[in-house]
């Protein structure tokens, strides 16, 4: 279910598309609920800005359903009808996810399938014990908490204050006998505080109709909350990273102050890198072995090989890293940045779009965009490749062992021949043949005794 709207949330994006762990929330309840079946069987109730969130996770092959209008969890059940026990009659069981309860797994997904098949229940709910149960429909169980039958599920709202203190919660998600679940749904009403039809109320409609309604615990009550609030988010977001980062702990990965690293869900990491307090690694970026990521740098979607060393401040992004190669502190890779193995990049080094050859450094103070640079050359500090005519952009190609010297600006399009020199502080505008010497700047002129002549004169003015 993702076609609400998150009212409580106070956004212009619809809820499930807010993001935790670097993803939108529907896209982790998506991953899980593929691992328990396949896309096929996988349908995505869609409503308020239904586009935009199909377009979000469209890619994991999962079937939509139109909730045109929201008018509550057991409407959305209604529209799914003909998608769940239509003409082919495929389904048996029907299994329900909340869209905005993220950290659910597929173990515990398993579980709540197996209980109701155990059980033979028409309906089984996934409940949790809540110390702070503030919110969340409560479960009345038939004949006392020890007995797995359940009789009505009472929301927050229109719970009696004795209900209210009950601790288990119902979780969102369900297990349902397909053909009970829709010989009765039509006994669902509107008659509550909003006026939606409830899937809660299926527990007391089937119930009622002398059909078997059991809840199943879970062992982990976090897996099972939701994201109604921003404040309820940015806990789910605290856990889910925390979970991420003691993922790669167990794999071999070192991170101090794990706390106050910011990585995504989908990030790999190979043994033995060190990660420094306040990294962020974000989006599909992987990270080979024994590599050292220091603090302050923010690293997305980018692929780093092994032994390298990130240094302070440094910001990547869709950018690729040869092994051994050093970078930083406060180097900039912009998107199309491919920096060869060994090679170097130093401080206040902005690049855009080149490839950087084996063993090339570029230590200071410099911009490289658009630009084909081959193995062991040498960029000076303050080099600039001027790629940008103020119309479009060009490129500059410079071939292997070539020597740029400091302070020099390469107009593109230009080439720098194989094992040519750049004189320090020229301005390239022709193209350089292999092995020769560029110059493009003022010779210089010296005036002898020029400053002590200078002196001498302000002093006699001075007496
Ligand atoms: C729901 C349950 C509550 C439970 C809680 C667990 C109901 C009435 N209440 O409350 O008992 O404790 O989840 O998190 O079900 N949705 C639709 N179409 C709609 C309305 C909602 O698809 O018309 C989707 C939402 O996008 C959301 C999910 O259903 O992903 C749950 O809806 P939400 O409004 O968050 O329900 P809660 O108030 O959290
Ligand atoms: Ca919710």
């Amino acid at each position: 279910m993702a076609a609400g709207k998150g009212t409580r949330l106070k956004s212009k994006h619809p809820k499930v598309l807010h993001e935790i762990g670097g993803k939108p929330i529907l896209a982790h309840v998506i991953a899980t609920a593929q691992q328990v079946v396949p896309a096929e069987d996988i349908f995505v109730i869609i409503g308020h800005e239904a586009e935009r969130v199909r377009e979000a996770v469209a890619g994991t092959g999962v079937n939509f359903v139109l909730q045109g209008e929201q008018r509550g969890t057991g409407h959305a059940l209604m529209v799914a009808r003909e998608a769940l026990s239509g003409s082919g009659n495929k389904y048996d069981q029907v299994i329900v996810l909340s869209g905005d309860a993220p950290l659910i797994t597929a173990d515990t997904i398993k579980k709540l399938s197996d209980f109701h098949t155990a059980q033979k229940a028409a309906m089984t709910l996934l409940s949790a014990d809540l110390d702070n149960p503030y919110g969340y429909g409560r479960v009345i169980r038939k004949g006392g908490a020890a007995r797995a039958e359940v009789q009505a599920i009472v929301e927050e709202k229109s719970a009696t204050p004795q209900q209210k203190k009950i601790r288990e919660i119902n979780s969102g998600f369900y297990a349902f006998d397909a053909s009970a679940l829709y010989a009765h749904i039509d006994r669902l009403s509107t008659a509550n505080l909003h006026g939606e039809y409830y899937l809660t109320d299926m527990a007391a409609v089937l119930h009622r109709a002398r059909k078997r309604v059991v809840a199943v615990k879970t062992s982990d009550a976090g897996e099972v909350l939701g994201s109604n609030t921003r404040a309820e988010m940015m806990m789910l977001d605290a856990r889910l990273r925390l979970a991420k980062c003691r993922e790669l702990l167990d794999a071999g990965v070192t991170i101090f102050y794990p706390h106050t690293c910011v990585i995504d869900s989908d990030v790999e990491v190979g043994a033995d890198t060190v990660i420094e307090p306040f990294v962020q690694l974000l989006g599909h970026t992987k990270i080979g072995a024994d590599c050292r990521i220091r603090s302050y740098s923010v690293i997305g979607n980018s692929v780093i090989g092994d032994r390298v060393t990130v240094r302070p401040g440094t910001v990547m992004e869709d950018s690729r890293v040869g092994a051994g190669a050093v970078l930083g502190p406060y180097s900039h890779l912009r998107p199309g940045s491919a920096v060869g193995e060994g090679a170097h990049v130093g401080n206040f080094v902005e690049t855009k779009k080149i490839k950087l050859g084996k063993g090339s450094k570029a230590n200071h103070l410099s911009y490289l965009g658009d630009a084909e640079i081959g193995e062991g050359v040498n960029i000076g500090a303050g080099t600039i490749t001027c790629n940008y005519d103020g119309v479009s952009k060009h490129k500059t190609v410079i071939e292997d062992g070539v020597f740029i010297g400091s302070d020099s600006t390469l107009v593109a399009p230009v080439k720098i021949g194989r094992g040519a020199y750049v004189a320090a502080a020229s301005c390239i505008t022709e193209d350089v043949p292999a092995d020769a010497l560029a110059l493009g700047r003022a010779r210089q002129s010296v005036k002898e005794g020029w400053a002590r002549q200078k002196r001498e004169a302000q002093k006699e003015r001075r007496r």
